[in-house]
């Protein structure tokens, strides 16, 4: 159960159980494709992350979640009530960590391309932190910033490059986003110069689901070479696991301790030093899962289980070749080999190539686990399909945090 949200099991009648509740029970119940994640273990995850910065010893240690992982309000509700800060990378995304009452000094401020609307809102809801990311918005902040004194952090591309999918590599020096190391000293003479600003410190932000903890590493010395500063954000991109046979990401402790470690090497811990880290996936991905219902099972040269969703709630393997699991909810441990399959008119909306399900039937609830981060927040109306809901569940209660689309929600914004 290692890839399923934490307390799942199978109960006596085979069926998984996630927050204590039956997931055909929530089929029957909120309908299909559903999001369905487990509260507490969100909860968990959160707790593990603060409590490995306490047990590291740093003393101003802080856990920003990237709230493009999943951009729900209940999430991000969760999250602000646990303490966290918040990570948003766009207008939007401040306005739903506001929204779910993110206190707006805890909000870091991020984008390669923000419009002078969102700085502007960002400087007038008092963003904690702006994280700079270009000359052009260096300019942009420095017409928009009257007297005031806004923090503001650098974004830094350090030329570090961990194992992950290219799409989401952002370490290496030919990245769209942020400073070169060369271009960073010039960036902060600038910063320096500007009345409206304080410059707090350096960020950067390597990769998305790495699993090695090297190129962390080596990502703190190449900042530390940029001079000491009071705010040290090492950015996000601890991996998770998706399928049971995937080894194991490293563990919240070892991931926090190693960066901990890695900045107390080169003074960054001292007093008065902050640390931020900014994790999305390792918070929310394998505290939920996708329910489906099989429409059809088809057999030519492969067996094609077909479900109720697809690319549209969940676009990671179209994208990224990302690797899931499948089951049938009630019938675990299958061994015949299938092709879980998405109900969109495109031979690529494949979910898993590669399941493994026990005789899978046209009415069958399937569950992939490990989709609670950039599921939800990737998912489109393509084909129509109306986007799924999100259940939480927790105790054997189970709620809804957002509702199913409607069809009438997919003309609502049309104007005639
Ligand atoms: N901080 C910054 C500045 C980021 O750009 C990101 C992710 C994070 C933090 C959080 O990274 P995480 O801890 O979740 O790896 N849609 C892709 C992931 C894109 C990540 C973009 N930035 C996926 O589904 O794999």
């Amino acid at each position: 159960m290692k890839v399923f949200p934490l307390g799942s099991r199978l109960n006596e009648r085979g069926r998984l159980e996630v927050g204590g509740c039956d997931t055909v029970e929530l089929a029957r119940e909120f309908g299909t494709p559903a999001y369905v994640v487990a509260e507490d273990d969100l909860r968990a995850r959160a707790r593990a992350f603060v409590q490995a910065g306490r047990d590291a010893g740093h003393e101003d240690f802080h856990v920003v979640f990237a709230s493009k992982a999943f951009p729900c309000t209940a999430v991000l509700a969760l999250f602000a009530r646990e303490g966290l800060w918040c990570d948003v990378a766009s207008g939007g995304e401040l306005h739903l960590a506001l929204n779910a009452g993110f206190a707006p000094a805890r909000i870091v401020m991020h984008g390669n391309a923000k419009s002078e609307a969102e700085l502007t809102t960002a400087l007038e809801e008092r963003a904690g932190l702006i994280v700079v990311d270009n000359f052009d918005e260096l300019d942009r902040l420095e017409r928009l910033t009257a007297g005031g004194s806004q923090p503001v952090l650098i974004r830094v591309t350090p030329d570090v490059r961990g194992k992950t999918h290219e799409k989401i590599s952002t370490g290496q020096a030919d990245s769209k986003f942020g400073f070169s190391i060369a271009d960073a000293p010039t960036a902060i003479a600038r910063i320096e110069g500007i009345d409206g600003l304080a410059l707090a410190g350096l960020h950067a932000h390597i990769g998305s689901q790495l699993l090695e903890l090297e190129p962390f590493r080596r990502e703190v010395s190449e900042l530390a070479k940029l001079g000491d500063f009071p705010v040290w954000d090492l950015g996000g991109g601890l991996g998770v696991a998706y399928t049971e046979q995937q080894g194991s990401p490293p563990a919240i402790e070892e991931y926090v301790g190693t960066l901990v470690r890695a900045a107390a090497g080169h003074g960054m811990d001292a007093v008065g030093k902050r640390m931020l880290i900014e994790p999305g996936r390792a918070l929310t991905a394998n505290a939920g899962v996708t329910l489906y219902t099989v429409e059809s099972v088809k057999r030519n040269v492969s067996i094609w289980v077909a479900v109720d969703g697809g690319m549209s709630d969940n676009l990671r393997p179209m994208l990224y070749g990302a690797p899931y699991e499948a089951h049938v909810a009630d019938r675990f441990d299958g061994a015949t080999p299938c092709v879980l399959a998405g109900k969109h008119c495109e031979s690529g909306d494949v979910i898993v190539r590669d399941a493994l399900l026990d005789d899978p039937r046209s009415g069958d609830v399937i569950v992939t686990p490990a989709t609670g981060a950039y599921g939800y927040a990737m998912a489109s109306n393509y084909n129509g399909l109306t986007r799924p809901p999100v259940v939480f569940c927790k105790d054997g209660d189970a709620r809804i945090v957002v509702r199913r689309e409607s069809f009438e929600d997919l003309t609502a914004r049309d104007v005639l």
